[in-house]
């Protein structure tokens, strides 16, 4: 590392903990869409899933081990024999494996959820990290709920772990409780009391419900952690995990206060993986979001635009370009050719085969004759469209919907799914609300929207509008995004990608099953 800095370590864990975040779920595709681009992006350590958690987890992992290269490929596994038998097999392929094993060991989980002694704790992690060992020379152990463990306990947990073979010890503070000023204390002192810390790498997982997910960690660093843990936009469980590209934008652009350390992350893809992982999700970054959000760079106020004009920096603590952030974007247009259009589509980081790239082509086309400049998000929401077409089960045929003041309005779909062809006609309380109210008679399925929103993601009157849709089947709610000149196109597909999304649950869940009872 450059200066002599000591690397502080990124451990993404998008596709684990921030998959947890509700609505988030996404298919294997698209989870080694994301892994390719966080290694690009050069984050150390992919945390790819939970195997045992369910089929498509197990597989995502495997595939990501399999294709992915340059950093770590982790798995997550409880403290179980079979859990970490799986993530075993699931980690397998990787160059560089890893075995992540958790357990409990605040005295609210070990008396209410565990209903073991501590001893009991003890005993159970180091049995799983030697077994852990037994697969993999890398494995990382996690005290969960570690800010509210006594903090001799969790020493003596620690220094059991390391003995039996952890060369990472995780400190998460799982339910978001610390403040940074205790959390660094809590840093400082495992760094002083663990004799043989020295012998392993001290990381922290952060969770943001006090929204100092970014700030614990920080602390943590100058109190001697040398790996976070973080996601992209801050997904994960309830209010998200420590945000990668704060975190590691407040590393760089506070050098002064963190002159000893560096992160080895390629800032300049930090926004293209943000809007990557948004459209993938489908979970909208908020406009005023640190760094990434809309606004984060947009300065309105008469004063600071004169100071920004006068000199950059009275306003303005990075540059838009540091995150990627592209002030000469290349826009195309209806001359452009497949070179240049797949060449741009390589400097965003999308990796399309060859019939994906074709049929992304005729698309492009279809819209560059529609609008005059194709923009890069233009690019990326016909990349997205054709990635999930090629998973999905139903694919829209023909749309057509009459509305106005004075009709009511009707849609008429037509839909594929293999060779069948099924076309029918709703009306509704509006035209997006027809075409959704005509999907659902075609597959079936109905399905409650719970949120639906609608933003325009290019510039112009002919600006694509991306639709983000929340979708409830029963109990299980699922998210899609889908953009196109036509607003209510947009939604029709955001809405069947969630019914898609919906089926290749259950047909994943049934294989399973029968699997299981294949085994019995
Ligand atoms: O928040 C947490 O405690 C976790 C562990 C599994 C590391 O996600
Ligand atoms: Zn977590």
């Amino acid at each position: 590392m450059k200066n002599n800095k000591q690397r502080v370590l990124i451990f993404d864990t998008t596709l684990r903990d921030g998959e947890q975040s509700p609505g988030a779920s996404l298919n294997h595709r698209e989870k080694l869409e994301i892994a390719h681009q966080l290694a690009a992006m050069k984050v150390d350590i992919i945390e790819a899933g939970f195997p045992i958690a369910s089929p498509d987890d197990f597989r995502a992992v495997k595939e990501i081990a399999g294709t992915v290269k340059g950093p770590v490929i982790a798995g997550l596994a409880r403290c179980l024999n079979k859990d970490i038998q799986r993530c075993a097999e699931a980690v397998a392929p990787a160059k560089k494996p890893r075995i992540h094993v958790f357990l409990a060991t605040s005295a609210i989980h070990r008396e209410f959820k565990l209903k073991k002694a501590q001893h009991e704790i003890v005993k159970q992690a180091v049995a799983s990290i030697k077994y852990a060992r037994r697969f993999c020379t890398d494995v990382e152990f996690s005290p969960e709920d570690a800010s509210r463990t006594e903090p001799d306990f969790l020493a003596q947990v620690l220094e059991a772990a390391i003995d039996a073979g952890a060369g990472t010890i995780n400190i998460p503070d799982t339910v978001g409780y610390a403040i940074p000023s205790e959390f660094g204390d809590l840093i400082a002192y495992l760094h002083d009391e663990v004799p043989n810390i020295g012998d392993a790498i001290i990381s922290v997982h952060c969770h943001n419900d006090l929204g100092l997910a970014v700030a614990n960690s920080l602390i943590a660093v100058q109190n001697g952690a040398r790996q976070i843990e973080c996601t992209i936009n801050g997904l994960g469980e309830r209010a998200g995990n420590c945000s990668l590209e704060e975190v590691v934008m407040a590393m760089k652009t506070r050098s002064d206060l963190f002159s000893t350390v560096a992160t080895g992350i390629n800032t300049k893809m930090l926004h293209q993986a943000s809007r990557l992982v948004s459209r993938l999700t489908g979970l909208t970054v908020q406009r005023n979001k640190a760094i990434v959000g809309a606004n984060a760079f947009a300065h309105e106020a008469g004063v600071h635009q004169d100071g920004m004009l006068k000199e950059r920096t009275t306003y303005e603590i990075m540059r838009p370009t540091d995150i990627g952030i592209d002030d000469t974007e290349l826009v195309l247009g209806k001359h452009s050719g497949r070179h240049a259009f797949k060449h741009q589509l390589s400097k965003l980081g999308v990796h399309l085969d060859k019939e994906e790239l074709e049929n992304a082509f005729q698309q492009f086309i279809k819209l560059a004759d529609k609008k005059k400049h194709v923009y890069d998000d233009d690019l990326l929401a016909i990349a997205q469209e054709q990635m999930s077409e090629m998973a999905e089960a139903f694919v829209i045929d023909y749309l057509h919907v009459a509305a106005g003041t004075g009709t009511v309005p009707t849609a008429t779909v037509r839909l594929k799914k293999g060779s069948l062809v099924i076309q029918d006609a709703a009306c509704g309380d509006g035209p997006v609300d027809a075409a959704l109210k005509t999907i659902d008679r075609i597959t079936e399925i109905q399905g409650q929207l719970l949120d639906f929103s609608l933003q325009a993601i290019t510039v112009g009157k002919d600006a694509m509008g991306e639709v983000s849709v929340r979708v409830a089947f029963g109990d299980r709610t699922i998210s899609a995004k889908s953009a196109s000149t036509d607003i209510v196109e947009a939604s029709a597909r955001a809405y069947l990608s969630c019914v898609n999304r919906l089926l290749s649950d259950m047909a994943d869940e049934k294989k399973s099953t029968r699997k299981k009872k294949a085994k019995k």
